[in-house]
């Protein structure tokens, strides 16, 4: 999708639809009175008619219209007036949307207004608005043989600026989002795909076409006898009980000098996790499809970084594999050694995802990362501990930790700091090995990071838990593309 910033008059601008907003007790803003004018008065008798009272969610799209340019207008309920929020905008332009969405519409143009929102400026509030509507273009990559949802018609999408000199604001904050809904995209598209199309080889193929794509990223795909050179020992543990290949990606970005250190991001790619030997119970097993979500994050971080041209350098290292039961599958209470020299004791081989971003971990460092941030749908914990609204996030720095919470805050897709420490870590103690893979029930996603913590010393590492946020179950499931937004956020204002 194309986006534009305008700053036409809405009565002048030519589109398929205008959209507009009226607040709380059908009060119009002033492009939907400007409107109202030009169309002899019918968005006023509507709402006088009671047909819009300018509560959130409430929408009508008028069409038919003399006295303006416009094809259309979306007349959108905003709620409260005093101290509109970001919130209410997003809601409101997620409702003109999905109202536009069932029209032929092939462009529109939000004239809700910037300056009235309290608590975002028009950078932040264009990029959302872009976001929005790139976002329900998408379509679920499906195999269905009839009844497919239509390809949506819209191609263009424009913001009107408060006034010229905030134009530049609204450029800027398209601009972005359309960096992040390419990102986006790309790791629905991955995610949202079956296991037994989505495989390690599937993954490392749309890595090469990312560097197909792009010249600035390269790409390296290391397969299991490489992998067993390196004496990933843990990794190769997980993808023991499977026929399919494993594969290590390695990505490469350089925006920046090659001297500067670079962020390297670190993807679990689990294509299907059964559990393994330790077995899941079969409902909704089928969602351990989106467990390579992780991996699906950097690749699609990788694309928006690569379309925006960010002046950074980033490294991508996503292991992927399936875990499977089978003849060769490891067994609890197995033995592994780890490409850090460590030795593990599997208890459970259910808590495999720490097992290959470990390795994966030990392989980064010779990036010399300035910065290590691995992303993963590691814990059922985490989901129980937050929900699904933020991801869990971990970190060995308090200053990346907070640059990250402010990331994804800015990004809308935000993650909430758990801890990481000694204590947690004791339950990993094991007779056997260095130590074990598992501790007990309690505090799940951060003994989980307190795994990885063992494998991060000197590092500045962060980790996101996104068992939550990754993807949707139920009626709507489908990979939500997150945490994209919060690592675009970030690596903008790195
Ligand atoms: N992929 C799962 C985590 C998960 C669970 C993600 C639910 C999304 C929704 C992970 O590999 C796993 O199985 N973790 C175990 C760890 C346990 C055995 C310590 C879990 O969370 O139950
Ligand atoms: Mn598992
Ligand atoms: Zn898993």
């Amino acid at each position: 999708m194309e986006f534009f910033a305008t700053s036409t008059a809405p009565e002048r601008q030519r589109t398929d639809c205008a959209i507009v907003g009226v607040y709380d007790r059908g009060v119009l803003s002033e492009s939907a009175a400007q409107l109202d004018q030009r169309t002899g008065g019918r968005i006023a008798r509507l709402v006088k008619k009671g047909d819009l009272r300018g509560k959130t969610g409430d929408v009508l799209v008028l069409s038919d219209l003399t006295g303006a340019s416009c094809e259309r207008i979306a007349v959108i309920g905003l709620g409260s007036k005093s101290g509109f929020t970001r919130k209410q905008y997003r809601r409101a332009l997620t409702t003109a949307l999905t109202a536009i969405g069932k029209t032929g519409a092939g462009d529109a143009v939000s004239y809700l207004s910037l300056e009235t929102v309290s608590d975002a400026d028009s950078y932040a509030l264009a990029r959302t608005a872009g976001e929005i509507a790139g976002l329900s273009a998408y379509r679920i990559p499906d195999h269905k043989t009839s009844n497919r949802r239509p390809k949506s018609t819209l191609k263009r999408f424009g913001v009107a600026a408060a006034s010229r000199a905030d134009r530049g604001n609204v450029e800027r904050g398209l601009e972005h989002a359309r960096g992040i809904v390419a990102g986006m995209s790309v790791m629905r598209d991955l995610a949202n795909q079956p296991a037994n199309v989505c495989t390690p080889t599937y993954l490392a193929n749309a890595a090469k076409a990312l560097a197909r794509d792009h010249r600035s990223i390269r790409v390296r795909i290391l397969n299991e006898a490489d992998c067993r050179k390196l004496k990933m020992g843990s990794f190769l543990s997980v993808t023991a009980g499977t026929e399919e290949p494993a594969r290590l990606i390695v990505l490469e970005y350089y925006g920046s000098e090659r001297s500067k250190a670079p962020v390297v991001l670190v993807g679990k790619g689990v294509t299907f996790d059964t559990g393994g030997i330790s077995l899941k119970p079969p409902p909704a097993m089928d969602e351990m499809k989106f467990d390579m979500s992780g991996a699906a994050s950097v690749l699609g971080t990788f694309k928006a970084v690569a379309e925006l041209e960010l002046p950074v350098n980033v490294v991508g290292v996503v292991p992927a594999c399936e875990n499977m039961p089978g003849g060769r599958a490891t067994k609890p209470g197995d033995i592994v050694k780890s490409m850090s020299g460590q030795t593990i004791e599997v208890l459970n081989t259910d808590a495999e995802g720490r097992l290959i971003l470990c390795d994966a971990i030990t392989y980064a460092r010779r990036f010399k990362p300035d910065t290590l941030i691995d992303i993963a749908t590691l814990t059922g914990a985490c989901v129980i501990a937050l929900g699904n609204h933020l991801s869990g996030l971990f970190s060995n720095n308090e200053a990346l930790s907070a640059e990250l919470v402010e990331a994804g805050k800015r990004a809308e897709d935000r993650a909430w700091q758990l801890p990481v420490g000694e204590e947690y870590a004791e339950g990993l103690k094991s007779n056997f090995a260095d130590f074990a893979n598992v501790a007990g029930r309690e505090g799940g996603a951060i003994t989980a990071a307190c795994f990885l913590a063992k494998f991060t010393d000197g590092l500045k590492w962060a980790h996101l838990d996104v068992a939550g946020t990754a993807y949707q179950s139920g009626a709507q499931k489908s990979s939500t593309g997150r945490p994209v937004p919060l690592l675009v956020d970030y690596l903008i204002n790195k």
